[in-house]
């Protein structure tokens, strides 16, 4: 059976652009805009019109350029601001207007100062302005999470009436869990008159770190529409981030069984992009795009990651476009990680050489952290240099030899990950047999 089809919406120009430290200027904004081109989303949301004269030209040389996807504009419930996103967009070979309009109390009260029944016709008249202008009309309830929920139902079914194709449902202070959050939209789609015409989607800001987690509940309660944005950029602490919900359908097909447009290759290089035109750098640990979510340092890690990439990895760095897994070699590190790494650097040792390599990188690591290539070549020529000789490669059974040997043999473990070969069908490029070459204790025992 098909999976259905997410539309993958991305914020990043607009919605993360917002976030401090991250404005860009137009040459900036159409890159990026080309690179998510490049990555297969689906709708572009290329700025806010009539916030600048910088942002208008950005939304219109977007339109004019990327062919491909939905270029949408975002403008507040008034005319100016409706007719300003549409000479942004009229240019697009595929335009969107995205009308937002807050439908809370609190927003209501102290922001908008007007009352329900001012918000419903408001809300209503500006879908209809936009309709008038363009065929595809997304809207927007502001703090729909925090909203009364017959209040929802009752805006959510006049902007459907309205003419609006898409109906965003933001939980914009990231208040929501996600249990709350796919019980509002199971509730809309109960009680809304006409919902079933138009597209749900989901728009989830990371306050309480649950952004992701938000839209794939809404995901499983019906959204088929996906706010989101690259590196989880965005207001305050950020919109859920595009390439962990994209990831989460790739590697959990069994819990999420949903399709998307996204080049996986093109992840880490949409994650680059955007990390250098912000200067905004990913945080280490970040999911997917972080410097060390395939880094491996400790030596249990190493030994298992050298062994068969599974063990470690729930999916490939090529699947995202990460050039390759990154041993990192510091004080946690094993010697079967540094026999490696001193093969690739052209050394091969025995066991009682690499012993007396081993103790002095670790002395080394102790000091540096992390022992880059070049301190290792050093310390190498400490040990030639003392009289300890480096045999020739013939004299032990190498790695890269034993790894040979194993694939020549048919030992080598390349399994495709459970349920989720990647979609070139690549395996990671750590590619480590299990070699007869100690028994599997010691092999244990190399890793700690
Ligand atoms: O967070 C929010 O409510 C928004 C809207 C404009 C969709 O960004
Ligand atoms: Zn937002």
């Amino acid at each position: 059976m098909d999976r259905p089809r997410i539309i993958i919406f991305d914020t990043s120009l607009r919605d993360g652009e917002q976030s401090p430290g991250c404005s860009m200027n137009v040459e900036e904004k159409l890159r990026l805009a080309q690179q998510l081109d490049r990555l297969g989303v689906d709708v572009i949301e290329a700025g806010f019109p009539i916030a600048s004269d910088g942002d208008f030209e950005a939304v219109r040389a977007i339109s004019a350029s990327v062919r491909r996807p939905i270029i949408a504009a975002l403008a507040r419930a008034v005319p100016g601001d409706i007719d300003r996103a549409w000479q942004a967009i009229q240019g697009a070979a595929r335009p969107r207007i995205h009308v937002v309009l807050a439908t809370s109390d609190i927003h209501l009260k102290y922001k908008l100062r007007i009352t329900r029944e001012e918000c419903l016709e408001k809300a209503r008249e500006s879908v209809r302005r936009a309709k008038a202008l363009c065929a595809d009309v997304e809207f927007s309830p502001e703090d729909a999470t925090r909203s009364d929920q017959d209040f929802l139902c009752q805006v959510v079914e006049a902007v459907v009436a309205a003419g609006a194709t898409t109906v965003n449902i933001p939980d914009t202070v990231g208040y929501s869990t996600p249990e709350d959050y796919g019980r509002l939209l199971r509730i809309l789609r109960e009680r809304v008159a006409g919902i079933e015409k138009v597209t749900i989607s989901t728009h989830c800001h990371n306050d309480l770190g649950l952004a992701v987690a938000n839209s794939m509940a809404g995901v499983q309660a019906g959204a088929r529409q996906v706010e989101c944005t690259i590196n989880g950029i965005g207001e305050r602490a950020g919109n859920a981030s595009l390439e962990e919900i994209v990831m989460a359908m790739r590697v959990r097909p069994d819990r999420y069984p949903y399709e998307t447009g996204i080049v996986g290759e093109q992840i880490y290089a949409s994650s680059q992009m955007l990390a250098e035109i912000t200067r905004v750098p990913v945080q280490p640990n970040k999911a997917i795009t972080g410097r060390n979510a395939f880094a491996h340092e400790a030596g249990i890690h190493q030994d298992g990651m050298l062994k068969n990439p599974l063990t470690y990895e729930i999916m490939t760095p090529q699947s995202v476009g990460v050039p390759d897994s990154r041993l990192v070699l510091g004080k946690h590190s094993g010697r079967h990680a540094l026999a490696l790494r001193c093969e690739q650097l052209g050394h091969q040792f025995d066991r009682r050489e690499l012993d007396e390599v081993y103790r002095r990188f670790v002395v080394l690591a102790d000091r540096i952290k992390k022992v880059q290539d070049s301190h290792l070549l050093e310390l190498i020529q400490e040990v030639c240099a003392q009289g300890k000789r480096i045999p020739p490669a013939s004299a032990a059974m190498p790695y890269a030899k034993a790894a040979s040997a194993a694939v020549a043999s048919s030992n080598e473990v390349q399994l495709p990950f459970p349920g989720t070969a990647p979609a070139n069908g690549s395996t990671s490029s750590i590619t480590v047999a299990f070699a007869d070459y100690h028994g599997e204790q010691e092999d244990y025992l190399w890793g700690v």
